[in-house]
């Protein structure tokens, strides 16, 4: 995507100059000639970089750095054909990223700029990756749903399809955005999230939009919205079911033009981001009530994505604890196993909060059971239920107890090979070799029981 530089300056051909080089050099140039024309232009554009002229009749140039350093965080290189220290150090004390004298150097220009954008760009991104995690999005599971989830999520990773992402409360559905973003070309920058429900309905348009000075009392400066803050990247609009019938209007706009106005404003600002939206409503009952849009339901629900219940996966839970425990243990939380009796009375329980829950509890009895091993006892105890006892003669996962015995020992061969090839990294002739396998042989299985072999960790 290549960068917008906006050129502010009163000489028709030294603009016309620089546009010409910048365009050369794969930039976006843009041009005003005065500062008020520059400022409004700002407010109408995603703007990357100001090239800044120092003398210009009307605003000049320190004047409108002070504008715009106000508004926006964007680098400014000042441009002067007189320029004295005095103006330059005025112009650094400011904010000035740089400060070029005429005539102009136009090597010295591009390299300016190449080091402005790329400055802006990691500061942005720190400011950003400061509370979002940085290591890589992991989904754990081998069962048949989670292995279907993560088909679909690598079908639509690369595309630029808005998704609608449903599920119950702790399901997932957060990490299925991350994991989507990670897997997209837009990676390289942090997923920007908005959470729905947490914004009070009257701040949500200009937390989105953001807002011009003045939109309302208490505005006193103009601010970036999220959609800003995600050009290029990817938004994600979570609990996208309890956002107002006004914000969901103007959240249709952008889907349709990708172009909007800031709260106070009326300049339409054009953007490029890709939108993921969550909700664990039931939309198409919202739609009934007439709280949610039926046109922005269709519009986000051309690559729907159901993130599945944990009961709908419960051979997945040993896995999960044994993450959860290595979570757990890196951050310093000690050493724990699980009996094969505390697993079997996981698999019992329901679990209506889903992973998150199974999370909490696990992290809860990390912590408070003073004992090495947890057991059966210990979990029944924390759940209210009864624990399962794992017979001595017949050590059997619960879940494959209601099967007759051809799918028993077929989903038992695809949950024992999936979980050696995750321990073996993908590998098949090390998985081979482990479990004392021919090579081919292992092939021929794999892909007879439909384990996806590209999607191996
Ligand atoms: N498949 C999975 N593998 C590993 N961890 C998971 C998986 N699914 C969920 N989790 C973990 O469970 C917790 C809840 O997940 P997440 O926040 O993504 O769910 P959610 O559906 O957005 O929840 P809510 O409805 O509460 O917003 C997180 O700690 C997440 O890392
Ligand atoms: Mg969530």
């Amino acid at each position: 995507m290549t960068a917008t530089i906006l050129i502010i300056d009163d000489e028709e051909s030294i603009r016309d100059t620089l546009a010409g080089i910048l365009t050369d050099e794969n930039f976006t140039p843009l041009q005003a000639s005065c500062a008020e024309d520059g400022l409004e232009m700002l407010s109408r554009e995603h703007i990357d970089l100001v090239l800044l002229d120092i003398w210009m009749t009307g605003m000049d140039g320190l004047e409108a750095l002070k504008e715009i350093k106000q508004r926006y965080e964007l680098p400014v290189i000042m441009i002067s054909g007189h320029g004295t220290i005095e103006t330059a150090v005025e112009a650094t004390r400011i904010g000035a990223f740089d400060f070029i004298e005429k005539p102009l150097s136009y090597d010295k220009i591009i390299l300016s700029i190449n080091k402005g954008l790329h400055v802006a760009r990691l500061e942005r991104d720190n400011r950003l990756l400061r509370d979002s995690s940085p290591s890589k999005p992991n989904l754990t599971g081998v069962s048949p749903v989670i292995t279907q989830l993560r088909k679909q999520i690598d079908m639509v990773a690369p595309t630029d399809a808005w998704v609608l992402i449903r599920g119950g409360h702790g399901t997932g559905k957060e990490l299925v955005a991350q994991t989507i973003h990670h897997k997209s070309a837009r990676n390289h920058r942090p997923m920007i999230e908005v959470n729905c429900a947490a914004i009070p309905e009257d701040l949500i348009e200009s937390e989105l939009f953001g807002h011009e000075k003045g939109a309302y009392t208490g505005a006193t400066g103009s601010r970036q919205g999220k959609f800003d803050q995600a050009h290029g990247s990817t938004l994600f609009l979570d609990e996208i079911g309890d956002m107002s019938l006004k914000s969901q209007a103007k959240v249709l706009r952008i889907l349709q033009e990708q172009k909007f106005e800031r709260v106070g404003g009326n300049k339409t600002i054009h953007v490029d981001v890709r939108v993921l939206a969550a909700t664990n409503k039931n939309l198409e009952n919202e739609i009934e009530k007439g709280t949610f849009r039926a046109d922005l339901f269709y519009r986000l629900n051309v690559v729907p994505i159901l993130v599945p219940s944990l009961s709908d996966r419960l051979a997945d839970i040993p896995l999960l604890v044994h993450d959860f425990l290595q979570q757990f243990r890196k951050k310093g939380l000690g050493e724990k196993t699980f009996s094969d009796d505390a697993l079997g009375t996981l698999m019992q329980h329901n679990w209506p909060g889903n992973v998150r829950e199974l999370r909490n509890l696990i992290e809860r009895l990390v912590i408070m059971n003073p004992s090495l091993t947890i057991t059966g006892d210990d979990v029944a105890f924390f759940l209210g239920t009864t624990p399962v006892k794992a017979p001595a003669t017949c050590p059997l996962q619960p879940e494959y107890l209601h099967l007759n015995f051809k799918n028993a020992r077929k989903q038992f061969e695809h949950d024992y090979l999936k979980t050696k090839l995750i321990e073996n990294a993908g590998n098949i002739s090390k998985t081979a070799e482990q479990i004392g396998l021919e090579r081919s042989h292992l092939h021929k299985k794999l892909k007879s029981l439909d384990i996806d072999l590209e999607n191996s960790p």
